[in-house]
């Protein structure tokens, strides 16, 4: 994708309206699906991936005998488009969304958009939604949604005839309500989210659905969001069940969990990477659950929650609390200044639609 963005110029302008030029109350997005103007859509058949077209809605029709209705074949990403303060667009970190697709295609066994192909999309999804960007400063993105499944009528298991690549954009605000004041998690012990050697590191469609059953409980209980531990020793973080775990150690270092079984998180990287730029200590390595009862800090990190600080953290009978915010506050400040354009792209994350 490197040498796609160089042939493509950085700084092209291909908006087709004025950004936040939609009737929306921007300040006030949450995370919800919201009608836009256009999505695009990618068919594979034959080998080839044909040139794609816009369509003004998010439906798809396919056969009942589909892989991904039937069998799960899909894999999804999720990445932003904010206004920058000189009006301009950026997709923030597309490259990375790229190369998790790509491994999640070759676990799935499907096929992987060519760079190109998966960048003039993004870019074809954002030029048309530009009225949906939300105008600089109201915090909201808009929100690209890229998914790839496997369909065509198939009724024993194996690849898929047809493979669709479906760019849907959604304007969005904050993932939780109340989120930067704070969220309450509870620890999953009756439900595992991925074995060790399964697709726990692929965002596959089917490691969400079964977050539903134990986050509809946690909800109903009052926490916000399930945090799931390793499923072969249960002793050691996992991640939440939208996102990844960070953690801030009482000496101020940066720790997120190591596992063949997590998601990885292409916000983690971006944290970690910040954190080492604010100068701090930042390691990548296995979290033990012993050790998060000594944080100072937690946050929840990923593409639609961002950096989502964790208010308390209940285990059974045991409930950990966090009493500040400061380093994830700071980093939620250094990321979302370099997704606006605020700051210097030293890394080379933002890419101007
Ligand atoms: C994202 O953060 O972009 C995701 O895809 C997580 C999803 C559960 C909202």
């Amino acid at each position: 994708l490197a040498a796609a963005l160089a042939r493509r110029g950085a700084g092209a302008r291909l908006l087709g309206a004025r950004p936040g030029s939609a009737p929306l109350d921007w300040t006030n997005l949450g995370f919800e699906a919201r009608p836009v103007a256009a999505y695009v859509r990618y068919n594979w058949k034959g080998g080839a991936w044909d040139d794609g077209a816009l369509q003004p809605d998010g439906n798809v029709t396919i056969h009942a005998l589909s892989n991904a209705l039937n069998y799960g074949q899909a894999v999804f990403e999720g990445l932003k488009a904010l206004q920058c303060k000189d009006g301009s667009v950026a997709l923030f970190n597309p490259r990375a969304n790229l190369a998790r697709l790509t491994a999640g295609c070759a676990r799935l066994q499907m096929p992987a958009p060519p760079a190109e192909l998966f960048l003039k999309g993004l870019e074809r999804a954002v030029a048309a939604n530009a009225a949906y960007v939300p105008p600089y400063g109201t915090g909201g993105a808009l929100y690209l949604r890229p998914l790839l499944f496997g369909h065509g009528a198939q009724l024993g298991l194996g690849a898929a005839p047809e493979y669709c690549l479906m760019i849907a954009p959604n304007p969005v605000g904050a993932y939780y309500s109340g989120g930067l004041h704070g969220v309450d998690a509870i620890v999953v012990e009756d439900y595992d989210r991925a074995a060790p050697r399964g697709v726990g590191a692929v965002k596959a469609a089917g490691n969400y659905a079964p977050d539903v059953l134990p986050s509809r409980r946690a909800k109903a209980a009052g926490y916000s969001v399930c945090l799931y531990l390793d499923a072969r020793t249960n002793t050691h973080v996992e991640e939440f069940s939208t996102s990844n775990f960070i953690g801030v150690t009482k000496d101020g270092t940066v720790v997120t969990p190591a596992s063949p079984s997590i998601l990885p998180s292409c916000t983690r990287e971006v944290v970690l990477q910040a954190a080492r730029d604010l100068g701090l200590k930042a390691e990548h390595r296995p979290v033990r659950w012993d050790e998060v009862r000594d944080l100072a800090e937690a946050a929840a990190c990923g593409t639609a929650v961002v950096l989502t600080p964790m208010r308390s953290i209940t285990r059974g009978s045991e409930v950990v609390r966090f009493h500040g915010f400061e380093t994830v506050q700071r980093l939620f400040a250094h990321i979302s200044a370099l997704q606006a354009g605020d700051a210097p792209d030293p890394h080379g994350y933002r890419h101007v639609v």
